[in-house]
């Protein structure tokens, strides 16, 4: 029963049951204010201490509720029922003390909480800002600074900087309740204040509006676009600027226009799309997965080095295997840079980056790898280079190890051939930089199990990965859809709208940097050098020729000091250049392109209708489960605005289906059908009036 009350003496606990995560559903809501209300009639009792059971004070809000519609009491009146208490209640609180959960513990009186606890204020995460007065009470409580970060970012924070911002009172290194009780009884003993948040006030002179305009500009590159954290900025102003009645009414107001704004939508469909993703669909819950004690990752350069590292950070030992000493020798040194790096910013200790580098051994011998239970090869992206590799490991590493290869387009069915049980080899595709980026994109080889798949997505979850699964094909789903999202940026260049009016345009939709000067910095030679093999059929002549052009001068981008752009020394700043311009113009000329203004609204949709064509490419041949993990793949490998829910979400809710179709049908008219072939997936879903959650591929 949740708000029973256990006595102590003079202490009454109220206990709160609702597992896993002790969400405030309805019975919780009411049980509370029962429980209160009980207490205060109980002349025995002179304090309360509010207590969980399980792994966690209150999480959150019951979500299952937001479909079925809250029902009375409101979180607000619950909180109001025990900060008008009479008698003292201290929160003891402990695990994740999220959102809806953070504000009952700020109606208490007081707050002791266990040394791991985490607090936070994730709402703006949903487009949502925390909506029962956790806007008007942190600020109070704490700081207005401290208020700010919490919910603008909606990052979580540990119990120290709780304690010192003044969010909590004290923290228990012991037994979380007993410690609570004898908090309760000390600030009895001590006739301590009935410390109640609402009556407490904040100076408006030291928080003014060029403080929260400042604010707003130290934020601005984190939460560009967003609708959310302007809401929880304006609500945190409110607490200063307002009595508490009117401030809560005022974040009422705040909460409501989130609510009502397209992106808490997007938003929420992205927080589910995660969840979606680690799902193999049809696969049964009971089929048995592998435990993964030991990895071995093959080639010690740029991804080899950052994918050991994830293992390593949560302490699962890697051997790296390299060609010869000198180059394992250079690639650990990196990886040892990298976290002297982090440890030099204070974000690991200096005992961290022993324990990590411990985890981290070098070999040149295959041997060494016999007892590992998955390999992920990082060679040079070269058939008969990882070829090789794999047959070395087919002959020496144990019949049930994972090979995984972090190949970023070749054949991983061809890889497969040479292993004599191919239903353990699949992709492991990273990101650079692999200790930092997000996303895992594995891939489902022709003969993968399903256990296997599984497996890795599991354990994706475990290096703190989000993991989406694509099938073979080339550039599977991310690389594969930025093909003609690039194209079209440059052949938009090509037909007048100056590099820096593309970049602009993207950068303003939400994107983390314009594809051009994204090329510039991963460096052109890269996409010139990978074109020399291919076949002219395979790509676009006329997109390409441009930065073909600048390579053959030794414009690589950033690394050479100009690409597209100039470049300042030591500055990675992008310059509009004349040469460029030059390059441009000649190319037009050679092409037969005429050149002509060209406007924004035309760069976004020749850009982001090239990429979602393929996402419904992706689809229509079985490439992805669902749309979902498509903006999976985009939010977290590319940086597409989440707020935004994704490629696929935009295509269907902001876009729509129909007007998405007539527009590559218009363009396949003006440009050709050859890259402009719409896709039969989005035809059939206009003509029969489908939407992408009923597309699931098995
Ligand atoms: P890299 O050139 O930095 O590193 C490759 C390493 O493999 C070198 O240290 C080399 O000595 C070693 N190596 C080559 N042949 C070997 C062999 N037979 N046995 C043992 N070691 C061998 O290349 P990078 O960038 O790390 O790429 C590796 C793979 O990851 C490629 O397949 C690439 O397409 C893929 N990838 C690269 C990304 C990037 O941004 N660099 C992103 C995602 C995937």
């Amino acid at each position: 029963m949740q708000g029973m009350i256990e006595k102590r003496g003079s202490i009454g606990i109220i206990w709160i049951d609702n597992p896993p995560v002790n969400a405030i559903s309805h019975a919780v809501r009411e049980g509370l204010i029962k429980a209160v209300e009980n207490a205060s009639k109980d002349s025995e009792i002179k304090g309360l201490v509010l207590a969980c059971r399980g792994r966690t004070f209150m999480a959150g809000a019951d979500i299952t509720e937001f479909a079925s519609g809250v029902k009375p009491p409101w979180l607000g009146e619950v909180i109001d029922t025990m900060s008008e208490s009479s008698k003292v209640i201290v929160a003891a609180i402990f695990g994740t003390t999220f959102g809806g959960g953070l504000e009952v513990a700020l109606g208490c009186n007081y707050r002791i909480a266990d040394s791991n606890t985490k607090i936070g204020l994730p709402e703006v995460k949903l487009g949502i800002i925390p909506g029962a007065q956790g806007t008007q009470r942190l600020s109070r409580v704490s700081s207005v600074e401290f208020a700010l970060k919490l919910a603008t970012l909606g990052n979580p924070v540990g119990a120290q900087e709780a304690l010192e911002a003044g969010a909590i009172d004290k923290i228990s290194n012991g037994e979380l309740i007993d410690d609570a009780v004898s908090y309760a009884k000390e600030l009895l003993k001590n006739n301590a204040p009935l410390k109640k948040s609402h009556t407490l006030s904040i100076d408006p002179k030291k928080y003014n509006d060029s403080f929260f305009n400042d604010y707003r500009k130290t934020i601005s590159r984190k939460t560009r676009g967003m609708a959310a954290p302007e809401c929880c900025i304006k609500a945190i102003q409110a607490s200063v600027n307002l009595p508490f009645e009117e401030g809560v009414k005022f974040e009422r107001e705040m909460t409501i226009e989130c609510r009502d704004n397209p992106q808490s939508k997007a938003l929420q469909h992205v927080f589910f799309a995660e969840r979606q993703a680690a799902k193999v669909p049809g696969l049964s819950k009971d089929t048995p997965l592998q435990t993964i004690k030991k990895v071995g990752v093959i080639g010690a350069g740029t991804m080899g080095g950052g994918i050991s590292m994830n293992f390593a950070n949560v302490g699962i030992p890697v051997k790296i295997l390299e060609m010869d000493q000198a180059a394992l020798d250079k690639g650990l040194g990196i990886v040892k840079k990298n976290y002297e790096a982090s440890a030099w910013k204070g974000r690991i200790s200096s005992e961290d980056v022993d324990v990590r580098m411990g985890l981290i051994e070098g070999t040149t011998n295959y041997s060494d790898l016999k007892d590992v239970d998955l390999v992920i090869e990082a060679v040079f992206e070269n058939m008969d280079v990882k070829k090789e590799v794999f047959s070395k490991l087919n002959e020496t590493v144990s019949e049930n190890t994972i090979l995984a290869s972090n190949t970023s387009y070749l054949d991983i069915d061809e890889i497969a051939t040479v292993v004599d049980n191919p239903e353990r080899v699949l992709g492991m595709h990273f990101f650079s930089p692999a200790n930092i980026m997000r996303l895992l994109e594995i891939i489902k080889a022709e003969k993968t199990s399903p256990a296997i798949l599984a497996t890795v997505l599991k354990l994706a979850k475990s290096i703190k990965k989000v993991g989406a699964v694509a099938g073979v094909c080339h550039g599977f789903i991310g690389n594969r859809m930025l093909t003609g999202y690039s194209r079209e940026a440059n052949l938009l260049v090509l037909e007048g709208a100056p590099p820096e009016q593309v970049d602009r345009v993207l950068y303003e939709f939400g994107m983390p940097m314009g594809v051009i000067a994204m090329a510039d910095m991963a460096g052109i030679d890269i996409g010139t050098r990978l074109r020399q093999q291919m076949d002219e059929s395979d790509y676009d002549v006329m997109a390409t020729s441009v930065a073909d052009k600048l390579v053959a001068q030794g414009r690589c981008g950033q690394k050479t000091g100009a690409g597209f752009y100039d470049y300042k020394a030591g500055n990675r700043t992008p310059i509009p250049s004349e040469v460029t311009k030059q390059i441009i113009s000649e190319t037009a000329e050679e092409f037969g392109v005429v050149q002509r203004e060209i406007s924004d609204d035309e760069i976004i949709e020749r850009c982001f209708y090239a990429m979602c064509n393929t996402g419904f490419d992706i689809l229509h041949e079985k490439m992805a489960f669902r749309s979902s993990d498509i903006d999976t793949v985009y939010i977290n490998g590319y940086g597409f605005p989440a707020w935004r829910g994704g490629p696929m979400y935009w295509a269907e809710n902001t876009v729509g289906l129909e007007k998405m179709l007539n527009g590559i049908q218009n363009f396949a008219n003006i440009h050709g059908d050859r890259w402009w072939k719409p896709s039969p997936l989005l035809e059939r879903m206009v003509q029969n009036n489908l939407s992408l959650k009923e597309i699931v591929n098995h």
